[in-house]
């Protein structure tokens, strides 16, 4: 049995615009990384994070990371296993990129490969949403799940968990910008109405329907015309600087589609090839530093392995 770990787990964009909660991909980066020790001595000791400006809790109880990694723990029935986290954040908390999921995801896949991976990673996800419970008051799993799979996925249903790893085309690039004004998902998440009109549900089911197609049928154009969100986007566009004006920029540059990264700030737009995703963030980045926002930009394929070991 290794004694000591080091693993890597990717950021995510969930919704895909119009997949509230139910659909999610991961990048190659961003990413956030988790050294992890044995210690032999009882109960889970958070020794260092990094890159977070002093803005996670070191209290074991408290931090999604910890808290994740002890329900796994009490679920395979060593509940007192000695353990020493190091979080190393290489992403913006409060981004809209899965910030606590990549830590979470990083976290549990650690532990278990320390304990010759007694579970899938399929299996992880329950524990994954426990972290994002104590992040954001809820445990959906639009990002712990594609940043644990890779690719693209669908969560089909919550009760029970039901969660199918989705296609996508081989030159199918992510270019995501991150306008520097800071989003808690928790904020964001009670921002949004409750209800909604049948007739809007029809149109977003029917875009979702659409888009899965989309994926599977490797056909951007459907993928990029079902990359529409009547319900979620038009109130969470308001906490993000002159959103409208950003989509058409990027559709202008050749995106696909475009929309606001899980709950935002961060926006991206899915386009065909590299070129184009580097063009867009240019012009994105180029159009927020024009009205005083700092940003910084990602330009990435869809991650395919999830979590992996680093070293
Ligand atoms: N589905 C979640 C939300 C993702 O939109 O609140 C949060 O990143």
């Amino acid at each position: 049995m290794k004694e000591s770990i080091k693993v890597f787990a990717p950021a995510t964009v969930a919704n895909v615009v119009c997949g509230y909660d139910v659909l999610g991909f991961a990048v190659n980066e961003p990413g956030d990384e988790v050294i992890m020790r044995l210690t032999g001595k009882p109960g889970i000791h958070i020794s260092k994070i990094t890159g977070d400006d002093g803005r996670l809790p070191l209290d074991p109880a408290k931090n999604t990371v910890s808290a994740s990694v002890q329900h796994y723990l009490n679920h395979i029935g060593k509940p007192d296993l000695g353990l020493e986290i190091e979080l190393h954040k290489k992403m913006p908390i409060g981004s809209g990129l899965g910030s606590s999921s990549a830590s979470t995801v990083a976290g549990l896949f650690a532990v278990n490969s320390l304990l010759d991976n007694l579970l899938t990673n399929m299996e992880l996800v329950p524990f994954a949403m426990k972290g994002e419970e104590l992040a954001c008051g809820y445990g959906h799993a639009d990002n712990v799940a594609p940043a644990l799979l890779g690719g693209f996925v669908l969560i089909r249903s919550y009760e029970p968990l039901d969660i199918i790893s989705l296609p996508s085309p081989e030159g199918l690039y992510a270019a995501i910008v991150y306008p520097e004004v800071d989003v808690p998902t928790k904020d964001a998440r009670q921002m949004i109405r409750s209800k909604v009109f049948l007739k809007d549900a029809v149109t977003q089911w029917g875009n979702v329907a659409g888009l899965v197609s989309g994926l599977f049928l490797k056909d951007y154009d459907l993928i990029g015309r079902s990359m529409t969100d009547i319900l979620i986007e038009p109130t969470r566009s308001i906490l993000i600087p002159e959103f409208y004006k950003l989509r058409s920029i990027a559709m202008e540059a050749g995106a696909i589609g475009f929309g606001i990264s899980g709950s935002g700030p961060s926006v991206f737009a899915l386009t065909k090839d590299e070129a184009t995703a580097a063009k867009i963030t240019q012009s994105l980045q180029a159009h927020l530093k024009g009205i005083s926002i700092n940003s910084l930009s990602f330009v990435s394929k869809v991650n395919e392995k999830g979590p992996v070991v680093l070293d």
